[in-house]
């Protein structure tokens, strides 16, 4: 298995990015508003950075849109971590159980993904959590593990106001669940209560993290640079090591490192207004049609959840517009969601003036009467919305970058975008190094499994915590 230290040096000799021109001027021009210049990257730049601030203060964090939640995740790893963790992970259509074995130089680790159904996504809450203390007693049984107490880090990712390290209230749901009687409710607690009604399996949930903190962990536990940990997938997110003085909201006295994880919630940047300047139509009928109208924006114009649904509206306005097509449309295209954010990578995987990817995916949209120009088109397309999407994500991380004024910052990135788009890496590495200070070094870090590791490794800070306390 190839350790983050070498997925660092493979991802940080990106590929060339390609230099793609659409067959008609007419559709660059068309585009115009999703092309952000530097300009406009420094306008949210500056924007985001008062966000942060606001968010970290109490007199300001209800106005501001985003949050940035303490997490109470105070220590990094120290790499010597040891025992044997439970980790679950839920932030999207699957959730996983991991079974993580900490040693010194390295880790094991088991899991399985176990789905759930969409009914579930929107049903009772309570519903939800016994179906996920059933996964767990079903793994626990096949590991034999059910009959010893086994600490679990839990990683939820969904934004949580933590009063603690156990305790973590549901703001608001976001990337398509909308679970009813869990907002306003500590999950912690919910997810307690669904083992306690089983009786079957003995748990003791140690810990509940976001994604971007387990990323971050994770990465922390081979990189001691690491101080961001980033979420470009289904959702996107990121959170990074502040002061303890400059959190408000950390009440707990002053320990350890005088650090504390943040978790900024950045996909809600932008839902008071604030980047309004760069919000398009197709931005603004995606979040029209979506469970959570309002919310989330800045999410909205970047993640996974979103990305196909923003080329097929383009592609159909261009399409109706006679831009495209010979303007002959598909029922298929017509359709809601079809156009999946995994035909943006495909697309753009395929070398260029090549259409062996885009070929096959045109002609299941019932789109097979696609000309050599509508691909170059379509693919130009494609490059646009992506390329919105890491200026947009490489903004924030630059405005984050120049707050923290480090030296050297490596940040831990896990999720599928990132992971999967030909270009994604080298987009951010090219647009961050253009937006931030001077002087300023960084290197993005591909996360091994960071969500699952990561909730294991606050697992096992958390419990040599205990240890301390109870031995001191
Ligand atoms: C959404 C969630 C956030 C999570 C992100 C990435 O933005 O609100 O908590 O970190 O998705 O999964």
């Amino acid at each position: 298995m190839a350790t983050e230290r070498e997925c660092l040096c493979a991802k940080n000799t990106p590929k060339p990015l390609p230099t793609v021109e659409p067959a008609d001027q007419k559709v660059k021009e068309a585009l115009k508003n999703l092309m952000l210049d530097d300009d406009v990257l420094k306008r949210i730049m500056t924007k985001f950075r008062q966000d942060v601030e606001a968010g970290l203060k109490k007199a300001t964090q209800p106005t501001s849109a985003v949050k940035c939640y303490v997490t109470y995740v105070q220590d990094l790893p120290t790499g010597s971590e040891k025992g044997r963790y439970l980790a679950l992970d839920l932030g999207g259509t699957n959730f996983r159980v991991l079974l993580i074995e900490l040693c010194e130089t390295h880790f094991e680790m088991k899991s399985r993904i176990f789905a759930i159904p969409k009914a579930e996504m929107v049903g009772p809450g309570d519903k939800m959590f016994d179906h996920i203390a059933e996964c767990l007693a079903t793994f626990l049984k096949q590991e034999h593990l059910d009959t010893e107490p086994i600490s679990l880090g839990f990683t939820f990712s969904f934004p949580c106001q933590q009063v603690g390290l156990t305790k973590g209230i549901l703001i608001r749901w976001t990337k398509g669940f909308q679970c009813s009687g869990v907002e306003g409710n500590d999950v912690v607690q919910l997810l307690r209560e669904a083992i306690a009604r089983r009786g079957d399996i003995k748990l003791n949930v140690t810990a509940i993290l976001n994604d971007t903190t387990g990323t971050l962990m994770s990465c922390a536990w081979r990189n001691r640079n690491c101080k961001i940990g980033l979420i470009i997938g289904t959702g996107t997110n990121a959170c990074y090591v502040e002061k303890q003085q400059n959190a408000e909201f950390f009440d707990e006295p002053d320990k350890g490192s005088g650090n504390v994880i943040i978790n900024t919630e950045w996909g809600a940047f932008g839902d008071d207004g604030g980047i309004d300047f760069c919000v398009t139509d197709y931005d603004r009928e995606i979040d029209k049609n979506s469970i959570n109208p309002g919310k989330q924006l800045f999410e909205k114009m970047i993640s996974g959840m979103y990305m196909g649904e923003l080329a097929r509206l383009i592609i159909l306005k261009f399409t109706k517009d006679g831009l495209l097509f010979g303007g002959k449309s598909s029922p298929l295209l017509e359709e809601r969601e079809k156009f999946e954010t995994k035909f943006v990578s495909d697309i753009e995987g395929d070398l260029q003036g090549v259409y062996t990817k885009q070929k096959p995916i045109l002609q299941k949209l019932g789109l097979g009467h696609a000309t050599d120009a509508d691909m170059m088109n379509i693919r130009f397309i494609c490059e646009v919305v992506s390329r919105r999407a890491a200026g947009l994500v490489s903004a924030t991380l630059a405005a984050l970058l120049n707050k923290m004024g480090e030296p050297h910052v490596t940040i831990g990135v896990d999720g599928s975008v990132y992971r999967f788009h030909p270009y994604f890496h080298g987009l951010m590495m090219h647009k961050i190094s253009e937006l931030v200070d001077p002087g300023r070094k960084f290197d993005l870090m591909l996360s091994e499994d960071g969500s699952g590791r990561g909730a294991a490794l606050v697992a096992a800070v958390a419990a040599a915590k205990d240890e301390a306390v109870v031995t001191n």
